[in-house]
């Protein structure tokens, strides 16, 4: 059993709800109350003993286990939550293996050391000898002795063996010190500061440790104005955020994440009042630092605006904001991370720190005229078109914007995108569309047929993977009104819908980043309607799931996908142990032989097909992807059929239970309603896409 499996048989959910929601109350096979997560009168939060699930039927439309009710009603991460529930029920945490353990005391005295350069660094600052440095901070930098202070900013002086001998003397080593960065060892095996004459700024991790330095350069004269901790295990460039540490609570309360090129502009922004800016790290953006701002456990920003300078040489600044723009949209991060990016150009010669220094107030305005991604490069590219612009060339530059405007296939503007960039080229929306490129495969490929007439060997039925007993027809009402010929295919054979489950699972687990694409279109299944987005047709979660190993799994795939320490995979190896750790590893498997034989035969001819294409190719054809779509809005058809039938009892109850009010029955049937409404359109989309 694993640990989360083991919590959950030791803690019973209907006594851990009814401690933090006194007035549940038993009401058939359930427990109700009004619901803890909203304002309500009647009561549609239900905890089924069951299942042992929770489930808000109200204005939450959410439900979970024991885990996701003690996450919500503290406000814990996962991490959190397994940690205060395995001490509850008194179970024994993971056991870390001796070389996670080692790997762990490391980081930590790299760390240690890393905090103890800080403490010199700033407190040489404020030594006699180091005046003129400290005038400079105060004086032409214009920083006050509370954001030296909160910023811990320090200097390196202008010596070979400061941070050295000050390290070796507290005992650590040459090589622990030439580890952290802090030290250099050249070709006749010398060892020196890397950090020397310089401006120390301490950079921190999410959690407010430092793990590296940026130092800046004193003597004008010097070529490097900035150089930086080198890349490490501690230090990681393309994760980490100056500032990150300060601003995420600013961040989560705006919603807005201004992103700027330099330390000192996060520095003078915080101590101007403006603490939802934070830095890059002299790199490009990358994926996992708008995953960090738009993501993060507590889904800080819904708006990034990237503020970039136009120091450089005018038209070379311009560029690469174009080529940052371009790169945004290609990849869709807006889409991918339901994130608005907006580019932010500020007035020639002048970076944040200037304009901030000079006019703090004007910032949040200049803020607010960063302008849409899209808008920005089409902007930008048909700028330099003379108004009497030849047909070639309009129609060149409308070549140059269309693959970036339709790469980005999830921009709600999209549409709005077009007109502007018809109306700005003076070519019609119907000539741009049948010159944008495909965006997927012609639709009328042959697909698969093999949903239908599938032969089931139930003799290579694994007892393991029995279904929960929930499945069995006891408990479950039959379902009514489905076989009546015009009801969905027939997906709803119970073997199969169980083989559906390890199948997208497994391709989630290979593929993390289906995830989105699935989600993708489920939103666009949903469209406009924000009820179905946020109800039925929500992203995928641990609730598609029924097996409960398959639901942890689900829900530490998706914890992995919110974390930054590690990448996904690499996360659920470390945190998943025990049994379920043969389930993730047969998941993972690329044996054909053992993923099949969790699955019974049921997708096998698919499940070969995938990974000989993986073999053959080495990624992720178009054609997995479109399959797990399929399967995975299968997988949310059926979770839609439970959640119907459910509602149906309560429904049920609803007529003849007479502490249930006419409000309450109302806001059901419309809730049976919309969970209608989505499965036609999933099953719309199952059949005939
Ligand atoms: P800038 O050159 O714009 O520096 O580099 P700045 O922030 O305006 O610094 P001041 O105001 O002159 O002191 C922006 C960022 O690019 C990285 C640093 O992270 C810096 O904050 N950078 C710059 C380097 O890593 N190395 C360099 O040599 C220059
Ligand atoms: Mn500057």
């Amino acid at each position: 059993m694993s640990v989360t499996e083991e919590i959950k048989s030791r803690i019973d959910i209907v006594s851990y709800v009814l401690r933090h929601v006194p007035e549940l109350k038993k009401a058939g096979r359930n427990h109700k109350a009004c619901c803890p997560f909203h304002t309500e009168k009647t009561p549609s939060f239900v905890v089924n003993p069951e299942r042992q699930s929770w489930h808000c039927f109200g204005a939450c439309a959410e439900g979970g286990d024991l885990f996701t009710f003690a996450q919500k009603m503290h406000g814990w991460d996962f991490k959190e939550a397994l940690h205060e529930l395995a001490l509850e029920a008194g179970v024994e945490l993971r056991q870390r293996t001796p070389e996670q353990l080692a790997r762990a005391d490391h980081l930590d005295r790299m760390r240690g050391l890393v905090s103890a350069a800080s403490d010199l660094y700033h407190e040489q600052l404020f030594k006699p000898e180091s005046k003129p440095v400290l005038n400079y901070v105060s004086e032409t930098r214009g920083l006050s002795r509370d954001t030296v202070g909160l910023f811990r900013i320090g200097v390196a002086p202008d010596r070979w063996d400061f941070a050295l001998d000050a390290l070796l003397a507290m005992g650590y080593a040459e090589d622990e010190i030439i580890e952290a960065g802090l030290a250099v060892r050249n070709d006749r095996g010398n060892i020196y500061d890397r950090f020397r004459n310089r401006l120390i700024i301490p950079i921190n991790d999410e959690r407010g440790r430092a793990v590296g330095f940026g130092g800046r350069a004193l003597d004008p004269d010097e070529p490097a104005k900035y150089i930086n901790s080198p890349q490490s295990p501690l230090f990681d460039k393309s994760r980490l955020l100056y500032g990150l540490d300060r601003a995420r609570s600013a961040i989560r309360e705006s919603g807005v994440a201004v992103i700027v090129e330099g330390y000192m502009d996060v520095i003078q922004a915080h101590q101007a009042g403006y603490l939802n800016v934070v830095a890059q790290m002299g790199t490009a953006m990358t994926e996992t630092q708008i995953r960090r701002i738009a993501l993060g456990r507590a889904k800080y920003a819904k708006s990034i605006v990237l503020a970039l300078d136009s120091d450089a040489a005018g038209q070379s600044a311009a560029r690469r904001s174009l080529e940052v723009a371009r790169q945004i949209l290609v990849e869709d991060y807006s889409g991918k991370f339901q994130v608005d990016i907006r580019i932010l150009q500020l007035p020639t010669d002048q970076d944040p720190d200037d304009v901030l220094r000079r006019s703090p107030q004007t910032w949040p305005q200049l803020v607010d005229s960063a302008q849409d991604v899209a808008d920005f490069v089409i902007d930008s590219e048909t700028e330099t078109l003379p108004p009497d612009a030849s047909m070639q060339a309009r129609q060149q530059a409308a070549l140059n914007i269309l693959p970036i405007l339709s790469a980005s296939e999830n921009n709600p503007y999209q549409r709005e995108n077009l007109q502007k960039l018809a109306r700005r080229l003076r070519i019609s929306e119907r000539d741009l569309l049948a010159w944008a490129p495909a965006q997927s495969p012609a639709p009328n490929a042959p697909r698969p047929s093999r949903r239908q007439n599938q032969t089931l060997d139930y003799a290579t039925l694994d007892p393991d993977d029995a279904p929960p007993e929930y499945w069995d027809s006891e408990h479950e009402p039959a379902p009514p009104d489905i076989d009546n010929g015009q009801g969905p295919p027939s997906v709803y054979h119970s073997e199969q819908q169980r083989a559906i489950e390890p199948f997208c699972l497994s391709l989630l687990l290979k593929n993390p980043n289906l995830l989105y694409k699935v989600n993708r279109k489920l939103r666009e299944l949903a469209g406009a309607d924000s009820n179905l987005r946020h109800g039925p047709l929500g992203d995928l979660n641990e609730n598609d799931f029924t097996h409960s190993k398959y639901r942890i799994l689900m829900t530490y795939l998706l914890e992995a996908m919110t974390q930054d320490d590690q990448e996904p995979l690499e996360y659920l190896v470390s945190i998943v142990d025990g049994e379920l750790s043969a389930d993730l590893s047969a998941l993972l498997s690329d044996d054909a032989q053992v993923v099949s034989s969790r699955m019974r035969g049921a997708y096998l001819v698919d499940m070969s097909d995938i990974i000989e294409r993986r073999r053959s190719r080495g990624a992720v054809a178009n054609e997995v992807s479109s399959m797990l779509i399929g399967r995975a809005l299968q997988l949310r058809l059926q979770r839609l059929e439970r959640e119907r039938i459910e509602m149906q009892y309560l429904q049920e109850e609803a007529q003849t239970g007479a502490d249930i009010d006419e409000q309450h029955r109302e806001r059901l049937s419309q809730q049976i309603m919309l969970s209608m409404t989505a499965k036609a359109r999933l099953d719309h989309e199952v059949r005939y896409a």
